[in-house]
């Protein structure tokens, strides 16, 4: 018989058990939500690979675009070729429309999605579509630092390479080789990284068979977070409160003592020393622009290391990859500012290559929660 409104009986369920908690990990720690064959991350032995390639390796002999095109592909091709993208008309006008005391992560995330809304993103996304926003993204960064300097953007030179393409539009003149090699190194070891926070979000959004320029949306408002990506910037700041090496230990102690973190260190995944930072350290150490404070910041990292071990010798926090990311951004001519914007832009090939990777073989991702409220119960008379 077809159920209708007279016939269902609407019956008091207020004796019936609510079901006992499930086991289940705060914040997710430890438990595996999928599989990828991009990123392996040790965080027990300090191992990054992306396909299986070395992270070290790739930063010593690859370029950005060629491991973004490793990511999407599967493929090694030392000689693919990325450059930065045009940002439309309508995105232009959304750009020149924000204030200029907008934060650099926020007209990103608004950049991408009006990028979104001129592209016709069709299911399924493509290696076309992942290279369209991680090429369009660097312009559009670029043309909001300069218009909110009170400067015109400048036009995507396609002769130039993702990130000396960026770094040109940013500064208005094509930066020396030595420059945009110490980028493209940060932009690699930024490129991939398993199921973090961001990039688990991108897999969640495209799950529901939406488009990859509003995965890497919600990516980059995950991102934003300062336990993911604002931590460079902070670590500057720390480094300048710090002042000098005698100072270290004394405020390194004062700063746990109040329960401050120390931006730079310890992390979900690894207990070992990130290799990621062992490469930015390697590129920092060989920057003939590097920060002044780049010998500050290596013996802030041993006093913080020592007194880290002390406080907390039943969980290794060690240097993360964020740490020398600030001397490497800073080298560079980057502004604080702009640092998480631009880790984001780094981690647009790893979005992206996870965006297609979760739409080739797709579930919905939807967990299950313990409810831990009220018990069934009538509304007040
Ligand atoms: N400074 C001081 N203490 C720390 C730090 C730190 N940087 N990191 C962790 N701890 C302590 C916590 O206070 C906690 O101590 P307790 O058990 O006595 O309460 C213990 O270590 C475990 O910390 P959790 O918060 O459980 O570790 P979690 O895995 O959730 O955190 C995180 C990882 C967010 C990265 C954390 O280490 C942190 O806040 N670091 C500083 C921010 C930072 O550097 N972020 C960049 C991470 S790298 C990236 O996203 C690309």
């Amino acid at each position: 018989m077809r159920a209708t409104v007279e016939s269902i009986t609407l019956v008091s369920m207020t004796d019936a058990p609510m079901p006992e908690p499930r086991p289940f990990s705060p914040g997710l720690e430890g438990v595996i939500a999928g599989e990828t064959a991009l990123g392996y991350v040790d965080g027990e032995r300090g191992r990054l690979l992306y396909r299986g390639y070395r992270i070290g390796d790739l930063v010593e002999h690859g370029t950005y675009h060629a491991v973004a095109h490793l990511l999407w592909t599967g493929e090694w091709d030392p000689d693919h070729r990325l450059a930065t993208g045009p940002i439309p008309a309508p995105v232009m006008g959304v750009l020149r429309a924000l204030p200029s005391t907008t934060k650099p992560m926020d007209a990103l995330r608004t950049a991408v999605s009006a990028w979104g809304a001129t592209q016709d993103l069709t299911w399924p996304p493509t290696v076309e579509h992942a290279r369209a926003i991680t090429s369009f993204s660097p312009s559009a960064l670029a043309a909001f630092a300069r218009l909110r300097a009170g400067l015109e953007p400048i036009e995507p030179d396609p002769s130039l390479d993702l990130v000396e393409g960026f770094l040109y539009q940013l500064n208005g003149v094509k930066p020396d080789p030595e420059t945009a090699r110490a980028l493209d190194a940060y932009f690699i070891v930024g490129a991939e990284h398993g199921f973090n926070a961001s990039t688990f979000t991108a897999r969640v959004v495209i799950s529901t068979r939406s488009d990859i320029a509003s995965a890497v949306v919600a990516a980059i408002g995950t991102m934003k977070g300062p336990l993911h990506g604002g931590a460079p910037s902070e670590v500057v700041d720390q480094l300048a409160r710090v002042g000098s090496t005698d100072h270290a230990e004394a405020w390194v102690r004062e700063a746990l003592d109040n329960g401050e973190r120390l931006m730079g260190f310890g992390h979900r995944v690894y207990r070992a020393y990130d290799p990621r930072a062992t490469a930015l350290r390697k590129v920092a150490e060989g920057m003939t622009n590097r920060p002044d404070w780049l010998q500050l910041a290596i013996d802030v990292e041993d006093v913080a290391l020592r007194v880290l071990a002390e406080k907390h010798p039943d969980r290794p926090l060690k240097t993360n990859v964020e740490f020398y990311a600030a001397p490497v951004l800073m080298g560079v001519g980057l502004t604080p500012d702009l640092f998480p914007a631009t880790f984001s832009l780094s981690r647009h090939a790893g979005w992206t290559a996870h965006v297609l990777e979760q739409s080739a073989d797709n579930r919905l991702i939807r967990p299950d929660v313990n409810y831990v409220g009220s018990a069934e119960r009538d509304l007040p008379a």
